[in-house]
């Protein structure tokens, strides 16, 4: 669907011909001075030098041509040249009955669908989650949507660490608690049994223990490094223990991320890409490109244009072992031979930016990927508390997600009881609803890239830029349509009329840029984008509600007028936040 801003370039372009000028000038931009004007056109300012003339010149010429345009209600030369433009009120309201008819609310879709693997969430097997993979989750998760609703086949793809030296960790402490297990017995031949000999809260306990023997006790850690060598050459005891890991550890990420509304279609992991590991090395010794150094097996990365140092990219280790940066290239080799991606996205912690630079690198010119397949990293900043440090618990010790997350559901349970007359029951659901917005929104509205303050109190307010108040805005649009309803009023009836007043008109504008918005956002994989543009629509709304009676109009085609714009807002907002990874409960 065509945008409103193609629709008066097209009005300018032909405007500029018509006038002798180049129809390229007739580009038209949301204007950044509201109170002169909706919508700007520079062209004649770009081009004066062109036409040795003074741009004033040439508005005024493209401002006459513009006479019978009925798409906008104002257009004017400004000195030195610029055309303040508004838009009729009539063509906004036609603008937006066609966007009511769209699915899409006005965004395009793909005219190539491109396939897109999405690496996100990387949470490491029998580690509890803390709030570092809540970044990656929540960033992931929305540009996932983002990128299906802008018609894209989008893969997201957890790819658990489970291939560390935590495994051997685990095993090695099981041992010194529990040696008669029949995991441990080498001379055992039967089937092992089906059920995990540790829940997971034990596991949560086993491998912190673990690792912090481990960093007081070489012996410890030898056992431990030998375990994970034992266990990644298939010693049948270690690998059903493994198999438990995986299984305990499996259902109650599975059981985290369903809380926070994130999926993945593929539950990959570190391990399934070991096997294309010893090719993979092979091919890049057969070529060239693999090289001992000091023992280990590394390939140049560095590349003439660095303005800072890339050191090679480690292959195998002097024992032969293979490492982080070896399993993230053959996870490479999986997925273009699954997949055959246009591109594959990660979403990962920007410390971990050097690692990734050196696997593209090395990724591309091994040949691993093809030219036309992207490789972008989305490198995303700390989540730091009030201190400026990153987020640890009063404690000072790691904060699990789980905690996090039951800290802001009372947070927003209480603001919830103590404002509203929702009863009990139902108020510790939406403080769950509303928890969660409130989190996401919190970290969605800052720019991926940059560390943010997790403010629990600022995150859970409903008024300012929040996810409360946005949830709190549709919360209200549903109440005045339940109302509506309730009063015998029918949902289906009437049309958008033009505005009827400052507000309602902005409400419209805002409205509008919604298919434009979309589109950048997926195009810079910014989920920022979509925040600020429901903060200003729900700003928009609520102007409008405070200064129009809806309810009570007693104009029947201007009431359902209304009605058709609230119901048009609502779906743009429900829409939004669907992209965000959030929903709104009924009441609040
Ligand atoms: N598990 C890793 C971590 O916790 C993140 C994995 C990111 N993805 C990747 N393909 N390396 O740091």
């Amino acid at each position: 669907m065509k945008k409103l801003t193609d629709y008066m370039a097209e009005e300018l372009s032909s405007a500029f011909e018509k006038a002798g000028y180049d129809p390229s000038y007739g580009k038209v931009g949301v204007s950044n001075r509201p109170d002169l004007c909706e919508y700007q056109c520079n062209g004649a300012m770009a081009g004066a030098k062109a036409y040795k003339k003074a741009p004033f010149m040439i508005a005024d010429d493209v401002v006459a041509n513009l006479a019978d345009s009925k798409v906008f209600s104002m257009k004017e030369m400004v000195k030195p040249g610029f055309i303040n433009l508004k838009v009729s009120e009539e063509f906004l309201a036609d603008y937006l009955k066609e966007m009511e008819k769209d699915e899409k609310l006005g965004a395009d879709t793909a005219k190539e669908p491109k396939t897109i693997v999405i690496d996100y969430g990387g949470p490491n097997v029998a580690k509890p989650l803390h709030v570092g993979h809540l970044r990656s989750a929540i960033i992931g998760e929305s540009i996932k949507r983002i990128g299906r609703f802008v018609g894209h086949k989008v893969i997201g793809d957890v790819h658990l660490g489970d291939w560390g030296l935590q495994m051997g960790l685990i095993i090695t402490e099981l041992k010194h608690r529990q040696p008669e297990l029949v995991y441990f017995d080498d001379s055992f031949t039967g089937e092992y049994p089906t059920e995990a000999p540790f829940t997971i809260s034990e596991l949560e306990e086993i491998y912190p223990c673990a690792s912090g023997k481990s960093k007081e006790d070489e012996a410890y850690r030898q056992e431990a490094l030998e375990a994970t060598h034992l266990l990644q050459q298939g010693k049948p005891g270690y690998m059903a223990l493994w198999n438990h890991i995986m299984n305990v550890s499996v259902t109650d990420l599975k059981r985290n991320y369903a809380n926070l509304n994130v999926s993945f279609d593929l539950w990959k992991k570190e391990s399934d890409a070991q096997p294309y590991i010893p090719d993979m090395v092979e091919m890049m010794k057969e070529k060239g490109f693999a090289y001992q150094d000091q023992g280990a097996l590394v390939v140049d990365v560095k590349e003439d244009t660095d303005t800072k140092e890339i050191p090679p990219c480690m292959l195998l280790k002097s024992d032969g072992a293979s490492l982080y940066t070896t399993t993230d290239l053959a996870t490479i080799v999986e997925r273009m031979k699954l997949f055959h991606p246009d591109e594959i996205l990660y979403v990962v912690d920007k410390r971990q930016e050097l690692h990734f630079i050196q696997v593209f690198r090395c990724a591309r010119k091994t040949g691993l990927v093809e030219d036309d397949t992207k490789l972008s990293f989305l490198g995303f900043g700390t989540m730091n508390g009030k201190d400026g440090k990153p987020f640890k618990t009063r404690e000072g010790g790691v904060m699990r997600l789980e905690n996090l997350i039951a800290d802001i559901d009372e947070e927003m349970f209480n603001k919830i009881v103590e404002n509203r007359s929702v009863r009990d029951k139902d108020a510790k659901d939406t403080a769950k609803i509303v928890g969660l917005a409130a989190i996401k929104y919190g970290d969605l509205s800052n720019q991926a890239t940059k560390d943010y303050i997790f403010d629990v109190d600022r995150f859970t307010s409903f008024e300012g830029n929040t996810g409360p108040y946005i949830l709190y805005t549709i919360v209200r649009i549903k109440s005045i349509l339940n109302r509506y309803v309730e009063a015998g009023g029918n949902l289906e009836a009437g049309e958008l009329l033009k505005a009827s007043n400052g507000s309602e008109k902005n409400l419209m504008l805002q409205l509008s840029g919604f298919g434009s918005m979309i589109e950048s956002a997926f195009e810079e994989k910014a989920p920022h984008k979509i925040c600020a543009y429901i903060y200003e629509v729900s700003n928009a709304f609520n102007s409008f509600y405070h200064e129009t009676k809806i309810l009570s109009e007693e104009n029947q085609a201007q009431k359902e007028s209304y009605i058709r714009l609230l119901l048009l807002t609502k779906r743009v907002l429900e829409t939004s936040i669907d992209l965000l990874g959030f929903e709104a409960p009924d009441k609040m």
